[in-house]
């Protein structure tokens, strides 16, 4: 019988319900799917339950919860009847951290359920005929090499954690299964010194670890300018802990301020070692990056000059550079600039890069047209503007590299209208036991 991780009781005042739930007492019910969020989904007495770890085929007792957008959440009472595939959730903290929905999921019945939301997104935009959907590339645990934890002092205690799910209560996380050991290693040393930084009740800032190839680093975001006492304590700290970098930040989004650069901060991409600026963004782990970056060469073919868009520090510019000229476009300031170090490396013209706003300025035809093939790598947003313009361009092939599958069926739609067929959809899976996909799709005309 299933073991439920309980949500801990919040300490807060729970709002007053609203509205009465069709049924006050125990329902039976059978889960009918897992949707996209992770939650089971089951009817009863005409109303959609959100069911919490629950698996398809469960046959559960439940009662009405608080109200969720168009219906309620369910409290499990008891498993009456379990489903096959269910795992024990290796997390001490699952259940409550909001990092991980779906560690009760065996590993078959988690790439069902995953593979699953994204037919059901394509589907719904009529994108699955004649298109080849591949086996997810799935990640390990302990292999999240970036992280953002939140550290507050609450009375003489300082906590160090992720959100609760759905809330801006902490977790004090002790371990963490998903991280790589050396980041979980460096949050739990980081704790005397936050608790030394944050002094007064309530205070709070953002820890964001990353692991470089030379190390660990770590920005401090959100506070005020560290005074030269603290500068002093955070410079000791990274010498005793052997840090590759350590800066902070006012707030997430501007520029890091180096505190103590211990080792240059590298990381290989293809045949390049580029040093990307404190804090910059990185594939969440090494695995799913080598997997997009190799569904990206695959994806162009035999293609000779390749337009990598949003091309962030280089994951995919410079393993496509291994096969074809490539323009690298990005809006970043810091991450054009570690393009520039990586293109620098290379026969002069093997990488070029452009620093634009692919939002409001994309890529126009006259700009698309001498390009064999277009790999794209938007922000979650999507690339709806740029996509517009590939479908007026003459580009024949387009590697679309999505960390949402909405804003990708979104973007699939306007090339399709341009005359473009999505051949093959690779899921990826770099955020284990979350709700989270990213995937690549192919298009050629
Ligand atoms: C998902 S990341 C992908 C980066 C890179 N392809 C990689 O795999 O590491 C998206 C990138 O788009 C960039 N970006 C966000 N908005 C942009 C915009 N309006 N114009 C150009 N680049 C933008 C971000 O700076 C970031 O580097």
């Amino acid at each position: 019988m299933a073991n439920f991780r309980r949500k801990q009781p919040s300490r807060r005042p729970q709002k007053p319900a609203h509205e009465e739930p069709p049924v006050l007492g125990q329902v039976e019910i059978v889960v009918e799917r897992v949707g996209a969020r992770g939650d089971g989904l089951a009817l009863s007495h005409g109303a959609r339950l959100y069911v919490p770890q629950s698996l398809p085929g469960d046959q559960m007792m439940v009662k009405f919860g608080a109200r969720r957008a168009d219906g309620w959440e369910a409290v499990p009472v008891a498993l009456v009847g379990e489903a096959p595939g269910r795992a024990e959730p290796p997390c001490k903290h699952f259940g409550t951290c909001g990092g991980c929905v779906v560690q009760h999921m065996g590993p078959e019945v988690y790439a069902a359920w995953k593979l699953d939301t994204l037919r059901t997104i394509l589907g719904r935009n009529g994108l699955l005929d004649g298109v080849t959907i591949h086996p997810m590339v799935t990640t390990p645990p302990e292999a999240r090499r970036r992280a953002v934890m939140t550290a507050v002092r609450r009375g003489k205690r300082l906590w160090l954690g992720f959100n609760e799910r759905a809330s801006h209560r902490l977790i004090d996380m002790e371990h963490c299964p998903v991280l790589l050991p050396s980041l979980v290693a460096a949050a739990q040393a980081l704790r005397p010194l936050l608790a030394q930084l944050l002094t007064q009740d309530g205070q709070q800032c953002d820890v964001a670890l990353t692991q470089l190839d030379d190390g660990v680093e770590v920005v401090l975001e959100g506070i005020p300018e560290p005074k030269l006492s603290e500068l002093e304590m955070l410079s000791a700290f990274a010498e005793a802990q052997d840090l590759a970098r350590l800066a902070w930040r006012r707030k997430a989004g501007a520029p890091a301020e180096p505190i103590a650069l211990r080792r240059t901060g590298l990381v290989s991409f293809g045949t390049v070692t580029v040093s990307p600026a404190p804090g910059a963004f990185l594939q969440a782990s090494r695995q799913g990056e080598q997997a997009l970056a190799s569904l990206a060469l695959s994806g162009i073919g035999e293609a000779k000059v390749v337009a990598d868009l949003f091309a962030g520090s280089g994951t995919l510019t410079f393993p496509l550079a291994t096969k074809a000229k490539v323009h690298a476009v990005e809006g970043e300031e810091t991450a054009v600039r570690t393009l520039e170090g990586g293109a620098k490396q290379l026969p002069v013209g093997q990488v070029t890069v452009e620093r634009r706003d692919l939002f409001r300025d994309p890529l126009v035809p006259y700009d698309l047209n001498r390009f064999d093939a277009v790999v794209f790598d938007p922000p979650r947003a999507g690339a709806e503007a740029q996509a517009a313009e590939i479908a007026k361009s003459t580009v024949p092939t387009v590697v679309a590299v999505s960390c949402n599958p909405t804003s990708f069926a979104r973007d699939a739609q306007a090339l399709l209208a341009g005359g473009f067929r999505l051949m093959e959809v690779t899921p990826v899976d770099q955020f284990l036991w979350s709700a989270h996909l990213e995937l690549v799709g192919v298009f050629r005309r």
